[in-house]
């Protein structure tokens, strides 16, 4: 069966946007992507017709919309294929999601001495809230090396790992290479050492399907919107016996059991402990109607069409004079790229003024912005509603820079 771009592409309604005079060209949906109308009209539809305030009403709108808010916990507990829906919480984002294991389960099981180990091509999220904990609890944080072809030296993580290693937190897919971690080798060698393993499936979720038994690792941490969903919403995923004792990290409403002035406070059990206040009810509808709409897609479709188009863009790029590409040939999502000399802030804003979006920057990820000596890159994103056609305007746009900059 073809893929339904055409179809897909109307589903989008920003896609029909110009931009400073040019049809959208949008290639940062690694950043955030787009949302389908199916997205904006659930939002909008509970807005409108379906919204109360959960858990702590018995009205019938109330127990609607908490209900409503159960289903897409079960829905993102499919998605990811946990064993058990109790697995899933909600939190605002992958970031939020690391801060509250750094928090809660890192402050609780780590003791000064101990040691983690993160890798030399993280996102900052994945980095600054282990570097908080280690600063306060006098923690050690280790780090498996980047190879040059963008890879990470996995040779290196059974040297890093001693008696006091509690901890491996890695994401699958990097967001500036593109770089797929061979998750399945490295949890493999973090559970013979007994390590807890966070994964950040920031850049992974929407391009491959996720199973997280078969990765067996303990967390796996995702955000909506870059999965089609709205912002402001997204999923850590625990496994029960190690959420079951880990203590909350916020508190409030909606997280407790009893509170009282004079004995304190008991709490919830997971996933409730770890969700305190008023939720972001609408994100989470917004969240279910995009889970929908890839899973009505397919995502091994989904991932079949990325591919093709990704091998379509390299091979496009090689057009390009003096285009340094960053990472392996192997990868999912992203290109990063540096045009010459020139810096990515210049290409970047040019390719603007033809309607092309792209990330330039240092992406979140300084260390390995250090790692390949350069203060920036700009880097393209493909999704399930790009074509060759964006790709072929962003390869005019940077012959075109070229030309211009020389
Ligand atoms: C690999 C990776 N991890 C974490 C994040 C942080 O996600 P959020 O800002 O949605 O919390 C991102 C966002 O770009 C990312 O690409």
């Amino acid at each position: 069966m073809t893929y339904p771009i055409e179809r897909i592409r109307s589903d989008f309604p920003i896609l029909a946007q110009e931009v400073n005079g040019k049809s959208l060209v949008y290639l940062d949906s690694a950043a955030s992507a787009q949302k389908p109308n199916a997205v904006i009209d659930a939002q909008s539809d509970f807005y409108r017709q379906g919204y109360a305030a959960v858990h702590r009403g018995i009205h019938t709108l109330s127990a609607e919309a908490t209900s409503r808010m159960e289903d897409v916990r079960a829905q993102a507990a499919r998605f990811i294929n946990a064993a058990s829906v109790d697995e899933i919480v909600f939190v605002k984002g992958t970031t939020e999601g690391i801060n509250l294991v750094a928090n809660s389960y890192g402050r609780h099981f780590l003791q000064p001495g101990d040691n983690l180990i993160i890798t030399e091509m993280e996102h900052h999220s994945n980095i600054v809230p282990w570097q908080m904990l280690a600063a306060e609890k006098q923690l050690d944080i280790r780090v498996i090396p980047l190879l040059p072809d963008g890879t990470l030296d996995e040779s290196a993580l059974p040297g890093l790992i001693d008696q006091r290693t509690r901890l491996l937190a890695v994401t699958q897919v990097s967001n500036v290479l593109g770089t797929v971690n061979p998750l399945d080798r490295l949890i493999a060698t973090a559970r013979a050492a007994n390590l807890v393993v966070l994964v950040d499936g920031a850049q992974g979720i929407m391009h491959q399907q996720v199973d997280v038994q078969a990765l067996d690792c303990d967390f796996y941490v995702f955000s909506g919107h870059k999965i089609y969903g709205p912002s402001g919403i997204g999923i850590l995923y625990g496994k029960k016996q190690l959420l079951d004792q880990m203590p909350p990290w916020e508190g409030g409403g909606s997280m407790i059991r009893t509170v009282s002035l004079s004995e304190g406070t008991t709490f919830l059990e997971p996933p409730w402990r770890f969700e305190a206040g008023s939720p972001n009810t609408a994100g989470m509808i917004g969240l279910g109607a995009a889970l929908s709409y890839v899973e009505e897609l397919g995502i091994d479709r989904i991932h079949r069409y990325e591919q093709g188009l990704m091998h379509y863009a390299q091979e496009a790029l090689l057009q390009v004079p003096d285009l340094v590409v960053y990472g392996p040939a192997d990868r999912a999502g992203v290109i990063a790229f540096n045009l010459g000399k020139h810096h990515a802030y210049d290409v970047g804003s040019f390719l603007d003024q033809y309607g092309i979006a792209i990330r330039t920057g240092h992406h979140c990820a300084m260390p390995l912005m250090d790692y390949y000596q350069v203060p920036s890159m700009c880097r393209a994103s493909l999704a399930l509603y790009t074509t060759r056609e964006d790709i072929d305007r962003l390869v005019a746009g940077l012959l075109r820079v070229k030309h211009l900059l020389g």
